[in-house]
């Protein structure tokens, strides 16, 4: 990537360093099923995961968005649970009910999963990312991602989603050491899998921890902190230059360290991430992405006006992009995320 096309698009100047104004702005899970056009698509496919290895389906399911609403970057059309099945767990998606994947709880469930190969299976990932990046906009940036390691080790342990992941955890607490190779499997895997996806033109990648919020800071440290900082360490030393975001969500008070010593490029701040305090806890420089109630852009309105305002004034100055504090919600009104997007440019 050389340096004119770089600072034609303003999300990755963001992630720079600089600030930009309006910021850019994307959505997380901005592909999905508030959307009539994906639901159409996703009928050619027997179940999601089929969905997400057939490349004309996912490029198409990654532009939906783009096409719809002109967003600054596209993000890769694929699922976090792709790792523990290209790793040989059995990982299936079940309507109406959320993953479902054949629980490892001992040394010998780990022992079957396969690493060797792992990445050759996600191969089809690889061709969508190479799709998109050759059919977006000049301005639009493409974004990879993975889950990161504790929890997508978290839905390996747990066997299905969870609001606390207590069986996870208290494996994890019970059982070390074997906690920590499934966590050490999990973390060379997304390694490769983020380096394939920026080999194959991902222009920045963010890393999901989506279940970050349930940990004390004892395993907030062990479990999120130093396998995200091994995934830093690694992809600056292969892919310089190319950005990570990490996403604890509900990290709390820990998200302060967890900036600061992971060394990711940008940090997601969820919903609930009080800004003022952000802005003073986190180093000055260091782009931050968020925040907005996804509930606020259900909702429409004031209450999504007013939200976008507090957010513009607060973050002011700061490299800054502009997101949801979690993903679309599937009763979203798609008109509300064109308004949304209308009211960020300043319309
Ligand atoms: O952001 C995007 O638009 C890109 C695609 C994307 C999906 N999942 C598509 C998807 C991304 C980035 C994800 C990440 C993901 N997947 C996370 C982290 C983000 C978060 O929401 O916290 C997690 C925890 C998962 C695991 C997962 N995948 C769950 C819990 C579910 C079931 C949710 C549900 O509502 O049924 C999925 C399935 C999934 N992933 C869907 C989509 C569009 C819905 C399935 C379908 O269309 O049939």
């Amino acid at each position: 990537m050389n340096a004119s096309s770089r600072t034609a698009k303003p999300f990755l100047t963001v992630l720079e360093g600089q600030s930009v104004n309006p910021p850019p702005i994307w959505l997380m899970r901005q592909a999905g099923r508030y959307l009539p056009e994906y639901k159409a698509l996703r009928t050619q496919a027997a179940n999601f995961l089929d969905f997400c290895f057939r490349p004309e389906l996912a490029i198409e399911a990654t532009l939906q968005p783009i096409r719809r609403f002109g967003l600054d970057a596209a993000i890769l059309f694929s699922d976090i649970l792709t790792i523990p099945w290209a790793l040989g767990q059995k990982v299936e998606f079940l309507e109406g009910e959320g993953p479902v994947l054949e629980p490892l709880r001992s040394a010998d469930d780990i022992a079957r999963l396969r690493p060797d190969g792992a990445i050759e299976r996600l191969a089809p990932v690889y061709r969508t990312v190479t799709g998109v990046a050759a059919a977006l906009p000049k301005e639009t940036a493409l974004i990879g991602f993975a889950g990161a390691p504790w929890t997508v080790a978290a839905y390996m342990v747990e066997g299905h989603g969870s609001r606390d992941f207590l069986i996870a955890k208290g494996f994890g607490m019970a059982q070390p050491d074997l906690f920590d190779r499934i966590l050490d499997i999990v973390t060379a895997a997304t390694i490769e899998h983020l380096s394939a996806q920026i080999v194959a033109g991902a222009e920045a990648v963010q890393l999901f921890d989506s279940w970050a919020g349930v940990l004390a800071e004892r395993e907030f440290r062990r479990w999120v902190v130093a396998p995200t900082k091994r995934i830093a360490a690694a992809l600056r030393d292969k892919h310089p230059g190319v950005p990570l975001i990490g996403f604890p969500r509900g990290a709390g008070g820990l998200l302060a360290d967890y900036a600061v010593e992971t060394g990711v490029s940008c940090v997601g701040l969820d919903t609930q991430v009080p800004l003022a305090w952000a802005m003073k806890a986190l180093p000055p420089r260091l782009p931050v992405q968020g925040n907005l109630d996804p509930v606020a852009l259900v909702t429409g309105g004031q209450a999504l006006s007013e939200g976008i305002r507090t957010i513009l004034d607060q973050t002011r100055g700061r490299p800054a992009i502009f997101n949801l504090g979690h993903g679309v919600p599937m009763t979203t009104p798609p008109a509300h995320v064109a308004e949304l997007v209308r009211l960020v440019r300043g319309g």
